[in-house]
């Protein structure tokens, strides 16, 4: 065989969208052999191939060591085929082609978790976007799609052997091994193959669908977390009614398998049938895991449960398109979760998640469109505007439309699409279709990078009794992007009167109907002007309802008029975010703080009292971290730190008494059901830590009591922050009995990793001490994450030395596992709005180590973040 070496230059390395074309070769069935030993794992692979264009058979590989390849029965010579490092191609194949391949890989030496690894005792792949082709040479691209029969052989002291679909067969090889036979009848693309071998217990259940399917549904994990599965296996019973009844989509097949990995570089990965989690996405117990966590998990469940009609049975044509399957799920997730809690609470901390991650990275080197038209490295684009923003777009089209329509949309893609690989026009025309409404505008949203602002001025004429509302949108100018078009913007709105504090009958032509509950109004073109009337006062306006679309609003409200909607809005997402616009203009433009102060104190105890989930957000302070995304030049850590503290102090000044007695009368078992708690448990939180903030060192007896007594994660958290971040004279004793108390449990262990890395007076001694700590590991992502978030937490301790902890990381991280390595890295992409001598030394930082770096994600990522 001929190697040819690839050199990697950015220029070379770059595909872009329009360049795609349709594969040559297509493949009928796959049947792969996977036989896994000690020191190396032998791959066989036999495909049945047919042309279906002119061209070269390409089949993809990476890392691979090649045994043997024949064509129809005959073994290829050198001179026949091309190797490189990332693929063979054969030049003159036969129309029709039976490919059989030999490969042999590594698994035990994999520490990129990508393709087939060994994790401890336990080997998994992960094959999304570009991982099969570390497994064997294929056509690994979306588009290729074919039945997979797959072998699996290993050692008897695995005994689980897993791959997508039914099991056919199990036998023995020999004294000491054994093999299981599994063939799945769907059509799927090489990156939704998975195989699991391992030592595993397993939690059974059963689901009938609507259909009468009776599917046996599996959970696998290592044995004592076996119990910890229980709410994922109702959320995912949850979510498979869920979609029945929102989407008309029961599911396909006889089973649905979850494995539940430690080392794992995401969330939660969809394979057909045999889907493959982050343990930190699927294992959920109040007495283990926070109620945050029990919320991710089950939305993570749903959200893979849900790729089976949105990803799996209707796939994207190529990774372009990735936001096609991911915004869509990610919105239908929402969704679910909506369902959950509070509908509005879930939009409050999908907003949150929006704001602090999409936002900043869409104002920064890193902005891209949610569908990108270039890229080097696709792992790359993994990315909160691709999942967020995209479902972002999706929702808007749904408020749009409203429930039926957007019902009559979605069938009408199942019914056109099903089988398929396809673009996002698809969808955009299918919905349109459906519905009967025209929502081709929507690909701009898809197609170009950048947060909108969306301006609004209102003018009141008593004399008329009439309100004049003008709005108008703008774009950054982008670099890379020049011909930015206007955007459709759906403004979903209220009007209050500031006499009664009631919401006016909203009286305006203009407003769409649709089944939508609040007025929608959708801006499409750059500006326009609506006009209500009969109105008997000055309205207090709230604008872009439960957020109804992903814009920077401007509006000239006065802090009063702020401090009214926390009062009086109705939609609890408006409240929220009126004191968030509010907390904005304090510490970032000097308003004072006072008018907040009192509408908290006045407000919050009704709210306490009626909802104490929604309660819990109204309290929230927008973190440092997405203070700083506000400011682009000349941004100093210490300044924000020291105002947003200046204003939690008065907060706890001015409730005083108010958070003990508060704190005291909150009942965690008095609650009807888990949002509730949840609620409570979140409010007593922030009660503790703002009693910290008054000087009263009862408080750290109160929350010692709470760490010791509380058999829920939450509640022993909580406890445990406000002791350790306010050096508490319990704080050593109480972390030591933490860590003794949860040795053997990796989720719990990563929270006292966390906790310690997020002191705000953290010192690159701690961080020492947590990263050469005995069971640090750089071999498991969410152990790395514990300390990276910790850290980052804390802006001041981020930019000094925490610099050098995420560029040694990334240093690391290029060679064993680039993926986590650029995404990390990526959490520096706001060096350049730092004031001087900080942005500078950053910036040498990131150009030292521009020259030590080699993978194609961590160069990319730093190309990308120099180029500001
Ligand atoms: N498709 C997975 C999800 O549900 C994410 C997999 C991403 N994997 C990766 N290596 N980038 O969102
Ligand atoms: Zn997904």
């Amino acid at each position: 065989m001929n190697i040819v070496a690839n050199p990697v230059t950015e220029a070379n390395q770059t595909v872009y969208l329009k360049d795609y074309q349709k594969p040559s070769f297509l493949v009928d069935t796959v049947d792969l052999n996977i036989q896994v030993y000690a020191d190396y794992t032998k791959v066989s692979s036999i495909l049945s191939m047919q042309r279906q264009t002119a061209g070269d058979l390409v089949l993809l590989g990476r890392d691979l060591e090649l045994q043997s390849i024949k064509i129809n029965g005959v073994a290829l010579d050198a001179a026949e085929y091309q190797l490189d490092s990332e693929q063979i191609c054969i030049k003159n194949a036969p129309d029709i082609a039976k490919v059989e391949i030999e490969v042999i890989i590594h698994p035990e030496s994999n520490t990129m978790l990508e393709g087939l690894y060994q994790a401890g005792d336990l080997f998994v792949t992960q094959n999304e976007p570009e991982g099969f082709r570390k497994i064997t040479y294929y056509p690994d691209r979306p588009d290729v799609l074919s039945v997979f029969t797959t072998r699996v052989e290993a050692d008897k002291k695995y005994p689980v052997l897993l791959a997508n679909g039914n099991l056919l067969e199990t036998g023995e090889v020999g004294a000491e091994r054994h093999f299981a036979i599994w063939e799945d009848p769907t059509h799927k693309p090489s990156y939704l193959f998975a195989c699991v071998i391992g030592d595993l217990a397993v939690l059974k259940d059963h689901y009938v669908t609507s259909e009468g399917r009776n599917v046996a549904l599996e959970i696998y994990a290592i044995e004592k977390d076996i119990p910890k599965c229980q709410i994922a296996m109702n959320a995912l019973k949850h979510s498979m009614r869920w979609d029945e009844e929102h989407y008309g989509r029961p599911y396909d097949l006889d089973n649905y398998m979850i494995v539940a990995v430690s080392q794992f570089n995401m969330g939660a990965m969809e394979n057909k049938g045999l889907n493959i989690f982050n343990t930190s996405c699927v294992l959920a117990d109040e007495e283990y895991t926070t109620d945050a966590a029990i919320m991710r998990v089950q939305s993570v469940i749903a959200h893979e449960y849900f790729h089976n009609w949105t990803g799996n049975r209707i796939t994207c044509r190529d990774w372009f398109q990735l936001c096609l399957k991911e915004g869509l799920t990610v919105y239908r997730d929402q969704s679910f979760s909506e369902d959950l809690q509070s509908a509005a609470v879930q939009r409050i901390d999908d907003v949150e998640v929006l704001k602090a991650h999409q936002f900043p990275e869409d104002s920064g080197p890193l902005s891209h469109p949610p569908r990108p038209d270039h890229f080097v490295e696709i792992n790359n684009f993994y990315t909160a505007t691709v999942y967020e923003k995209g479902a972002e777009i999706n929702r808007m089209m749904a408020t749009l439309l409203g429930k039926e329509k957007f019902r009559q949309g979605t069938d009408e893609y199942f019914r056109r699409h099903d089988g398929q690989a396809v673009t996002v026009e698809d969808w955009i025309s299918s919905l349109s279709a459906g519905s009967g409404v025209d929502l081709s505008a929507f690909l701009n949203w898809y197609n170009q990078p950048g947060t909108p602002k969306l301006t609004a001025h209102g003018e009141y004429d008593a004399s008329t009794q009439r309100y004049r509302l003008s709005l108008e949108q703008s774009l950054k100018a982008h670099a890379k992007y020049p011909n930015l078009k206007d955007l459709p913007i759906p403004v979903a709105l209220a009007l209050f009167n500031p006499k009664t504090g009631e919401q006016y009958t909203l009286n305006c032509a203009a407003l769409i109907e649709n089944g939508v509950k609040d007025g929608v109004y959708l801006l499409d073109q750059q500006s326009a002007v609506i006009e209500f009337s009969g109105l008997s006062e000055q309205p207090v306006v709230s604008l872009l309802r439960n957020f109804s679309a992903p814009v920077n609003l401007e509006f000239n409200y006065s802090d009063a008029e702020l401090a009214f909607l926390l009062q009086h809005e109705t939609n609890g997402f408006n409240q929220w975010q009126a004191t968030q616009t509010l907390l904005e203009r304090i510490l970032l433009e000097d308003h004072p703080a006072q008018i907040y102060i009192d509408a908290i104190k006045q407000t919050m105890p009704n709210v306490i009292a009626q909802d104490p989930l929604l309660a819990s957000r109204l309290f929230d302070v927008a973190s440092e971290g997405y203070l700083a995304s506000r400011i682009d030049q000349d941004y100093q850590p210490e300044v924000v730190h020291e105002k947003r503290e200046a204003l939690l102090n008065a907060l706890a000044t001015a409730l005083g008494e108010f958070c003990k007695e508060t704190y005291l009368s909150l009942d965690v078992a008095a609650q009807a059901d888990f949002s509730q708690a949840m609620g409570v448990r979140a409010l007593k939180n922030i009660m503790l830590s703002l009693m910290a903030r008054q000087g009263d060192h009862q408080v750290f007896d109160l929350a010692h009591t709470q760490y010791q007594d509380s058999s829920n994660m939450s509640e022993r958290v909580g406890a445990l922050k406000v002791l350790v971040w306010n050096d508490a004279p319990q704080a050593e004793q109480a972390l030591q009995d933490f860590y003794h108390r949860y040795s053997d449990e990796a989720l719990a262990l990563d929270q006292w990793f966390m906790i310690q890395a997020a002191h705000p007076k953290a010192t690159a001694e701690r961080i020492a001490y947590l990263t050469s700590h005995a069971d640090y590991d750089l071999g498991t992502p969410n152990r790395i994450r514990s300390v990276s978030g910790g850290l980052n937490a804390n802006p001041i301790n981020m930019w000094s030395f925490g610099v050098a902890h995420f560029i040694d990381l990334a240093k690391y991280l290029d060679e064993k596992n680039p993926i986590v390595g650029a995404r990390l890295l990526q959490q520096l992409s706001r060096w350049y709005s730092l004031a001087e001598p900080q942005r500078s030394q950053t910036q040498s930082a990131l150009q030292a180590l521009h020259a030590q770096v080699k993978s194609k994600n961590v160069v990319e990522t730093l190309n990308s973040m120099l180029a500001v």
